[in-house]
């Protein structure tokens, strides 16, 4: 402890977007913050909690602004926790889902300097939530896998060639920029008509939903909306969604004329 508070850290997971779906234990730590850095969080208007004389700090990489490497925040989490006390490291969604979370706690815990963990509500399972996708399903979905298309090198990932092999409902995150390479990877295990659905800015008021089946996944392309993050969810399970069936019907009905 150098500065006049205590030396703490605490990483709180914002939630899917909403402002109202961070926890409460969340946002009594955003309360307590002497200083709080942030990342690209799809819903800004969580910053408006923390009191207006609480230096904020964005880290994210989105957006073109400056971006800092991981190595530049863990070190920055130690110099804001010596110098202002109590930092809130402030992440999307739950920060242990593709959070580097740990990361920060190894780095942050060597410097002596302690740290907690405040979970929140994951993107991938409160974006299809939300729009009333279930994960699991009696009968039709007894699992759920979340996943990234792209490993840390940028190769493709195995997983997602496993999943597709299951039954389970493929929850993919950070996986836009290969939408038709992660529904052609699929496809070839599971079946053309296998309901797949997009939901980009979830729980946010500019939400885009878009379903449909895997055969006419490339028309997905048009419909989406430039720069919003997305989660792709393929399964079965997606045709609980209120406009998937009224959506194929009128596709079936357009395409007799
Ligand atoms: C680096 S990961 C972080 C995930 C985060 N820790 C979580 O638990 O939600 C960022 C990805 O989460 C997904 N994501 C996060 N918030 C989202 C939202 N509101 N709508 C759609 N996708 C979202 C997107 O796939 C995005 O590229």
């Amino acid at each position: 402890m150098i500065g006049k508070n205590k030396s703490i850290v605490t990483l709180v997971g914002a939630g899917p977007g909403s402002s109202d779906l961070i926890t409460i234990r969340g946002l009594k730590a955003l309360e307590n913050a002497d200083i709080v850095l942030y990342d690209a969080l799809v819903g800004k208007d969580i910053l408006s909690y923390i009191d207006k004389s609480v230096p904020k700090i964005y880290v994210g990489k989105r957006s073109g602004k400056h971006s800092y490497s991981q190595n530049d925040i863990n070190k920055l989490l130690v110099d804001a926790a010596f110098e202002y006390g109590h930092v809130v490291r402030l992440k999307g969604g739950d920060p242990f889902v593709f959070g580097r979370a740990s990361e920060e706690i190894g780095y942050v815990e060597s410097f002596g300097i302690p740290v907690s963990v405040i979970p929140g509500v994951t993107s991938a399972i409160a974006v299809p939530s939300s729009q009333g996708i279930p994960m699991t399903s009696r009968g039709v979905s007894s699992s759920f896998w979340v996943m990234t298309a792209t490993k840390k090198d940028g190769s493709f990932s195995e997983d997602l060639k496993f999943a597709a092999k299951s039954s389970t409902t493929m929850v993919v995150l950070m996986g836009l920029s290969k939408l038709l390479e992660i529904t052609d990877e699929v496809g070839r295990y599971r079946g053309a008509m296998t309901p797949i659905a997009v939901i980009q800015n979830g729980t946010l008021p500019d939400e885009n939903c878009e379903v449909t089946t895997l055969k006419r996944a490339s028309e997905l392309l048009g419909r989406l909306k430039p720069g919003m993050p997305g989660v792709i969810i393929i399964g079965d399970v997606v045709a609980e969604h209120p406009s998937f069936f009224e959506e194929e019907v009128q596709r079936v009905l357009y395409s007799n004329f």
